[in-house]
């Protein structure tokens, strides 16, 4: 059978980074590019560049750093979107401008306030400007699942005439249903007169859990991009999950008349990295990436696999990227074997001092834990490189006490912009202790949504990776913090959280605000 190339368009960068508190630092947008260049992705959505000068450096970094996929900006059909995006993409190799309008009767009338005519000939002039400022251009009817037949039919072939390359039908608020979605992508395809010029993309979300089943509807109905997120991260309840969208074409290559270029062993370390990054672990059974997908618990499952693998595995786990996770270095390894494995882990460094920094770390680190895995490498690198990050507050110093029948307290000194303060405090344990010593300096005024800890590989000297989730006047953002203590950890994530939310400005979210 030939087969049709199914191109992934990863927006873990961009509607991933929409799921409340999931922003990422440009350091850490560049390093998931990498690992998605590695993955060899097709388009790398690596943000929205007018959404504030932090988006748009990041996306100019990625632009900078990517060199294999293409990468791509969200614009919205105005020329100040536009422009910006093309600004920030002009490092890149090759560059997408992806622009969007909303066709839906509800988006129109109330998000946007225009009719449907002056949504056509807005959308029809932004690609036609998107055209002279990138090669490559992709446009979006927002919310298409519930936009009028006829009306995207006409708005489509008016864009393909302008230079659209790339066309993406999103269900953009998960309503879809894979029979009716697909229908519509084979109808769309069929009944606009020079569809044959564009590519059709589908972006689903998950609301009702159908964002896999409803992407791969389309493909069998003729789209030929689907756009995904790792770990299916992304606004709400999330975009559809590039492994599974990815696993479920090849493993049912009977079914499925398109391949994907995708190197699956990297789909478990790039999961890792989104996870860590963001703080939003992956449920253990989630499919692919979830600790258990692989594990076989019932005794008649376990000497099913043992005599004969397909028993009970539809896929093998070192395809996907499991024991990739190699015990690399120890205590006695030098500074080339671990810059070398940061190399091979694509991290790379600021300067020298960021390297040696990331050594001396490790050496630490190998004096408490004797096994450092790819993902002990990868936590102290996020420390390494946070502590570059605007730091308003550092911690210089820490000390809490907990016994049994007593009151936890802690001490701790903090470096404010070169000032030291330092506080003590009492609390119902010793995280809630160093919190409110940190509190008694900080006067944040924020709310502490989320507080969660994950061992990062097994055993008590682990290290412990933190996530806190805090929240200030609407404004959400996360902070991971990693250490084999999970009280440091702990005070590490909030100050990071802290950091970010005390100093970055006002963002704006593509799909609240008008053209
Ligand atoms: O969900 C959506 O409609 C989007 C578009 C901007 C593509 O994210
Ligand atoms: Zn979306």
């Amino acid at each position: 059978m030939t087969r049709d190339r199914l191109i992934i368009f990863d927006t873990t960068l961009r509607d991933g980074e929409q799921s409340p508190g999931a922003s990422m630092t440009r350091n850490e947008k560049v390093r998931i590019a990498k690992a998605l260049e590695k993955m060899k992705v097709d388009v790398i959505e690596a943000g929205f560049a007018i959404a504030s000068e932090g988006d748009f450096k990041a996306v100019k970094a990625v632009a900078e750093s990517i060199k294999d996929c293409t990468v791509c900006s969200l614009a919205r059909a105005n020329v100040t979107d536009i422009e910006r995006a093309a600004e920030a993409l002009k490092p890149a190799n090759v560059a997408r401008i992806h622009t969007f309008i909303a066709t839906s009767p509800i988006h129109m009338k109330y998000k946007l306030k225009m009719d449907p005519e002056s949504v056509l000939e807005q959308a029809v002039s932004s690609v036609k400007l998107a055209r002279n400022l990138a090669p490559d251009v992709e446009f979006s009817l927002e919310d298409a699942s519930r936009s009028e037949f006829e009306f995207m039919c006409r708005i489509i072939e008016r864009v393909i005439a302008a230079g659209a390359g790339t066309i993406n039908i999103p269900d953009t608020v998960g309503y879809g249903e894979p029979m009716e979605y697909g229908h519509t992508i084979a109808r769309l395809i069929e009944n606009i007169p020079n569809s044959d010029q564009a590519i059709f993309s589908v972006h689903c979300h998950n609301d009702l859990g159908l964002a896999v089943a409803n992407s791969l509807s389309a493909v069998v109905n003729g789209a030929r991009q689907v756009e995904c997120t790792v770990n299916g991260l992304g606004e709400r309840a999330g975009n559809a999950s590039l492994e599974e969208v990815v696993m479920a074409i090849k493993t049912r290559s009977d079914l499925f008349a398109v391949e994907t270029n995708i190197d699956t062993t990297q789909i478990v370390p790039a999961s890792r990295l989104v996870a860590s990054v963001t703080g939003f672990p992956v449920q253990p059974n989630k499919a692919i990436v979830g600790a258990n997908a692989f594990a076989h618990e019932s005794g008649i499952h376990q000497d099913g696999v043992l005599k004969f693998r397909e028993t009970y595995e539809i896929m093998r786990a070192e395809d996907v990227g499991w024991n990739a996770n190699k015990l690399v270095l120890g205590k006695h390894s030098g500074r080339a074997a671990v810059r070398a494995r940061f190399e091979d882990l694509g991290i790379e460094f600021a300067d020298q001092d960021e390297l040696n920094e990331a050594f001396v770390r490790f050496k630490a680190l190998a004096d408490k834990k004797h096994e450092i895995f790819d993902e002990d490498l990868q936590a102290l690198v996020t420390d390494v490189q946070e502590a570059h990050f605007e730091d308003l507050y550092q911690l210089k110093y820490l000390e809490v006490t907990s016994k049994t029948g007593g009151i936890p307290r802690a001490k701790l000194i903090l470096n404010c912009r070169g000032d030291e303060k330092s506080a003590e405090a009492e609390g119902s344990g010793p995280v809630d202790a160093a919190f409110k010593a940190i509190e008694e300096i900080v006067h944040s005024g924020t709310s502490l949504q989320l507080y969660s800890v994950n061992a990062i590989t097994s055993g008590t000297d682990s290290l412990g990776e933190v996530t806190v989730r805090l929240e200030k006047g609407g404004r959400i953002v996360n902070g991971s913090g990693a250490d084999t203590d999970i009280v440091i950890a702990s005070a590490k994530a909030y100050l990071i959280a802290l950091n970010i939310i005390l100093s970055d400005g006002k963002r704006e979210h593509p799909q609240v605000e008008g053209v």
